[in-house]
Formats: structure tokens, C-alpha cells, sequence
């Protein structure tokens, strides 16, 4: 009865844009489709998450990356940036696709049909 699906929405119009909204950092805080996220370059691998880390609440802004994790700055917990676990506890990830006019990222959300 319910379907999971994804409502994909542009963040950035070109390479260009994706760069001027890392401003040379690792993580970058965004706002798309009204909720906080974390633009991350991992190594040249684009990633979005949550902002929000699922131990405490704190903004992972400062966080860095290894080994394809992302480490939260204030206990050092990582959340593996392609699936979200880490720790016993998940961290929300969002798909990130490069298209013809910019890029998009995937949220999902629940319908009747
Ligand atoms: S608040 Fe992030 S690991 Fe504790």
C-alpha cells in the first residue's frame, strides 16, 4: 500500500556552482528541500548527509573524512558515507546525481500509490 519514492532536487546548476559551494572546504552546510545538509568532498567524491550528527545532535560542519567515512569533530565517531552506519547508529544519507543541467540530490519519502 505504501511506496517508497525520491523526489530529486537540483542544488547546484554546474561544476562551477558545486565548487563556489564548497568555498575550499571538506564540508560544506547547505539548505535543500528545507532541510540542513552537509555537501561533503571526499577525495574528489561528492557526498550530501544529514547535518546533524546521530550521536548528540552536534552540526558535523567541522567534521573531516577518512577512509571514506565521515568523523564527526566532537567524539570521532564515523558514519560510512555510502550507506550511513557507523558506531550502531545511522546517519541519513542522500544520493547525489550529476545531470545534463546540474546536480541533484534524493530524498526519500513515503506514498500511497
Ligand atoms: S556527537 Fe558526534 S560522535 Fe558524539
Amino acid at each position: 500500500m505504501f511506496d517508497t519514492k525520491i523526489k530529486w532536487v537540483k542544488f547546484a546548476n554546474d561544476d562551477a556552482h558545486l565548487v563556489e559551494l564548497f568555498m575550499g572546504r571538506t564540508c560544506s552546510p547547505i539548505k535543500v528541500n528545507g532541510k540542513a545538509v552537509l555537501l561533503v568532498n571526499n577525495e574528489g567524491e561528492y557526498h550530501m548527509v544529514k547535518n546533524k550528527c546521530p550521536h548528540q545532535g552536534i552540526t558535523l560542519e567541522k567534521a573531516s573524512c577518512e577512509d571514506g567515512k565521515i568523523i564527526c569533530p566532537w567524539h570521532h565517531y564515523g558514519f560510512d558515507l555510502k550507506n550511513g552506519r557507523g558506531a550502531g547508529l545511522y546517519l541519513d544519507i542522500y544520493p547525489i546525481e550529476k545531470r545534463e543541467d546540474g546536480y541533484y540530490a534524493g530524498f526519500e519519502y513515503f506514498s500511497l500509490f
